[in-house]
């Protein structure tokens, strides 16, 4: 299977990934993200809705993209944008994305911030099919996190879990689709 990453950041999931799976193509919404430095010999691609007249447009640019070579599967790592019909038709059930809560607690943005701030005993890492909704569709995988102390050493700790466990299901993704 032939897996692409978006991603709008920096990119640290993207890291984990390739560090496990071979990604075949990485798009970023974004032209200065880290995430498109990161890796030298997986091609990048990088445009923004505002490059074209509709947001339709933009989201037919990507299943074109995604077409064009050949993916099977796209995880989405930090990509900051809903993902739009055009694509999800083009991958039915095969857009995977992870958010740094327990969902359906806390989506959207800042979403450790958000755990933080309501001082909940433990929040987590979801992993997750992608809907037209915003971090809704089917669950994955889910691990928690206690609280931490800090709003710093709850996201190491997120993030490790997260870099732990996204490559993790995506491989067993990957494996039982061949
Ligand atoms: C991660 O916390 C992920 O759960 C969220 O955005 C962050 C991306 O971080 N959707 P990175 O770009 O992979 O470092």
């Amino acid at each position: 299977m032939r897996l692409a990453v978006f991603a709008s950041g920096q990119g640290t999931n993207l890291e984990a990934i390739a560090a496990r799976l071979p990604v075949s193509l990485v798009f970023s919404d974004r032209a200065q993200a880290r995430a498109l430095t990161i890796l030298e010999s997986v091609p990048s691609r990088t445009f923004k809705p505002m490059d074209f007249t509709s947001r339709e447009d933009y989201e037919e640019a990507l299943a074109a993209l995604v077409e064009e070579f050949a993916i099977d599967i796209v995880a989405l790592a930090g990509y900051m944008r809903v993902v739009g019909r055009p694509l999800l038709q083009a991958l039915p059930g095969r857009i995977v994305n992870i958010h740094p809560s327990l969902l359906p607690a806390f989506p959207g943005r800042d979403a450790i911030t958000q755990a933080f701030e309501a001082k909940v005993a433990e929040t987590g890492v979801t992993i997750h099919y992608v809907d037209e909704g915003i971090d809704t569709g089917p669950i994955i995988a889910q691990e928690k996190v206690p609280m931490q102390d800090s709003l710093d050493a709850l996201e190491n700790a997120i993030h490790s879990v997260e870099h732990r466990l996204y490559p993790e299901v995506l491989a067993q993704i990957m494996e039982e689709n061949t």
